[in-house]
């Protein structure tokens, strides 16, 4: 990791004596002096308010917990002391979607005491960017403070007015896996962050939550007219959050933009996480894999034994041979180990993980695909008995290990509020996928999988807060619908505005597993009554549109062999970059993003379109200057379109240097793909 440059400087900072009361408001601004936060106390109660170059964002709003045992966190509060700081740094991510980042901000930490014989401690940092705040709480070690349980988080986030909304429900039995609504802010009831909102005034807000550990997911509900409040997602008991004095909670979030898509490069979420913790990191690394996968979702083979199997070592080897000649870098086999028979969704303590079925040779396919230079990636699908994973862990991942498994892709297939643990009296207790004891389930698997050289890729999991920066090991998730709803989802799976949503809500929070490039878009013989609802254009675009530092080519080899020019794209279409930039984009409609390679100077453009065609002309100036290009254009056919033609791909050959302006004709649900090779 290099820190290039670093610049710490305590503006001021002043701690009164214990129980002294200071005068308020307290107030803060980010560097450029673009949004401004004001701290006051009302009656003692913790409040604040947040204001963007003069304009009013967030109106008075509570802070505070309500606590289950103890008097509550709300009120009779004194300010004690308070500091403000600035810090400036720029550092190196070990892969990621941007090389640099710089990490700018003013910082405000408010100390509070109640006046009352308890004296109870409570801080309330507060850091502002140019681009968005975060704030957290912190616990300090006190004697009247031990054990915390939280009955309610009380931030709100007071709104100014009934901004368009796109969001998805919470506390809902498919976890994250809806698709996204659009509605003003009176329709949103409780939801999952990331939250993205239009302001009348077409300000563009993302509300989300930095460095969720050991505490549960915050979701979001509107309590009265325009103002939000946090709903943690309890335990069982209906207990909010476990903690115990000194502790912090993760960070509040609000992104605030001029434009969508600089939601998308804005790295708040990632500047709010802890640095990497892992010194040797050369074992991480981004790639790109094909797997034995789509053929189950589109019920070609299935993932228990039977004349179907689609894990035998006949068909691994299949698979590896086809990474090997073409480069890809692993191959993932599901159905690999015994516990797929019978309804593994409904209970799940099934699973064996350090077994494979008789037909699968998981040792000799492993050193198979390491004599090709290839890797197996593992599968660890646990259908949520997490107890019961968790009991085989450390030797499922020392096997994998041993065999030279670099990434594994874990899953949580399981229904709402119903992943158990067992207490001291035998009783099993309910738990949601997204509260604390899941939250703590997963920080415990990426420790210990680091601990293997072990990367992770993970489904059904809890929404990424930027954790990949303290743990890079954490590479990529699902918690979202990916391609597999194009396979089997009902009314034909995700309509063709759903990877236009992703953009800008979903992927906010970080890298997704989506699963793109699948070539035969209609699979007829095998699902007639879905299909993916793109062009063959859009489908490649897709690579540069939805980042993973994992990548999936999810098609079978025949079907990429009967398609060399797509898969050409795939092949050379990198996982890492060294930068992002959003072009242009309007949320469900269309988006252009262009990513440089890290390891090389080409640059890459992916650029998709809702059910609408657009003819967008898209200046190159992000090419070095005084550069030629030849651009490798993966494009729509002009009689392409997602719904009667959507095989209709072209590809052209250009020169082009950072004055072209580069037409682009997007077909209704279409896309285009385009490759930029420096010339000299
Ligand atoms: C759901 C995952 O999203 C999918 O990728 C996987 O194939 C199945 N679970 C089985 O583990």
């Amino acid at each position: 990791m290099i820190l290039l440059s670093i610049l710490l400087c305590l503006a001021f900072a002043a701690v009164l004596p214990e129980n002294r009361a200071e005068a308020q408001p307290l107030q803060i601004s980010s560097p450029e002096n673009v949004l401004q936060l004001q701290f006051t106390l009302e009656n003692g109660a913790p409040q604040y308010t947040l204001g963007r170059l003069g304009q009013p964002l967030i109106l008075p709003s509570k802070l505070g917990f309500k606590l289950a045992g103890a008097p509550d966190l709300d009120g009779n509060f004194a300010v004690i002391g308070h500091q403000s700081s600035t810090f400036d740094e720029t550092w190196e991510q070990v892969w990621g979607e941007k090389r640099f980042i710089r990490n700018h901000y003013n910082e405000l930490r408010v100390q509070l005491q109640q006046q009352d014989a308890q004296a109870r401690r409570l801080d309330i940092v507060f850091r502002l960017y140019d681009d968005g705040i975060g704030f957290r709480y912190e616990f300090p070690e006190q004697p009247n403070l031990t054990e915390i349980l939280i009955d309610d988080e009380l931030t709100e986030f007071a709104l100014t007015g009934n901004h368009e909304s796109w969001w998805i429900g919470a506390y809902q039995w498919n976890r994250f896996e809806y698709l996204t609504e659009n509605t003003p802010l009176a329709a949103v009831d409780t939801v999952h962050t990331p939250l993205t909102m239009r302001t009348a005034d077409d300000l563009y807000l993302s509300f989300h939550e930095a460095a969720l550990t050991n505490y549960s997911t915050m979701t979001l509900e509107r309590v009265a007219g325009y103002t939000l409040k946090a709903n943690l997602m309890p335990w069982a008991d209906g207990i909010r959050v476990r903690t115990q004095a000194p502790a912090v909670t993760p960070w509040r979030t609000l992104q605030v933009a001029d434009r969508p898509g600089d939601l998308i490069t804005s790295y708040l979420i990632l500047n709010l996480n802890e640095p990497n913790k892992i010194e040797d990191t050369s074992w991480i690394q981004p790639a790109k894999y094909v797997g034995i996968w789509w053929e189950m979702h589109l019920d070609k083979s299935t993932w228990e034994p039977g004349p179907r199997h689609g894990a035998t070592t006949e068909n691994a080897k299949r698979y590896i041979d086809f990474a090997a000649a073409h480069g890809f870098d692993h191959v993932l086999v599901e159905g690999w180990n015994p516990g797929w028979e019978g309804d593994w969704f409904a209970d799940g303590v099934v699973f064996d993980f350090t077994r494979a079925y008789d037909a699968f040779d998981l040792e000799g396919v492993a050193a198979y695909a390491l004599e090709r230079g290839v890797r197996l990636m593992g599968h660890h699908e646990t259908s949520a008995s997490v107890e019961h994973y968790e009991a085989q862990m450390e030797e499922a991942f020392a096997l994998y290990e041993r065999l030279g498994v670099r990434a594994v892709k874990t899953g949580y297939v399981g229904h709402g509020q119903e992943i158990f643990w067992t207490d001291a009296d035998g009783n099993r207790n309910y738990e949601w996928h997204h509260g604390q004891h899941m939250v703590e389930h997963h920080q415990r698997v990426v420790e210990l999988a680091a601990q293997h050289r072990i990367s992770l890729n993970v489904h059904e999991g809890v929404k990424d807060t930027g954790l990949r920066r303290t743990w890079p090991n954490l590479m990529t998730r699902e918690v979202a619908r990916g391609q597999e709803y194009n396979a089997w989802g009902e009314n034909g799976g995700n309509p063709p505005d759903h990877v236009l949503m992703l953009p800008f809500t979903r992927n906010l929070g970080g890298p997704f597993d989506y699963t793109p490039g699948v070539v035969d878009l209609l699979f007829e013989e095998w699902r007639p009554d879905n299909r993916v609802p793109h062009t063959l254009a859009k489908e490649l675009a897709l690579y540069v549109v939805i980042y993973s530092p994992l990548q999936m080519a999810a098609d079978l080899p025949e079907n990429y062999e009967n398609a060399p020019l797509p898969l050409q794209f795939i092949k050379d279409v990198p996982a890492d970059w060294y930068d992002t930039q959003v072009l242009d984009g309007s949320i469900g409609n269309f988006i252009t993003i262009v990513r440089k390679d890290r390891n090389s100077d080409e640059w890459f453009l992916g650029s998709i379109t809702n059910e609408q065609g657009r003819l967008l002309q898209t200046p190159l100036s992000f090419l070095d200057e005084g550069r030629r290009y030849r651009a490798e254009i993966y494009h729509d056919a002009s009689d392409a379109h997602w719904e009667h033609n959507p095989y209709a791909l072209e590809f052209t050959e250009s020169e082009v240097n950072s004055s072209t302006v580069l037409p682009v004709r997007l077909a209704a649900g279409g896309g285009i793909a385009v490759r930029f090779v420096p010339l000299d």
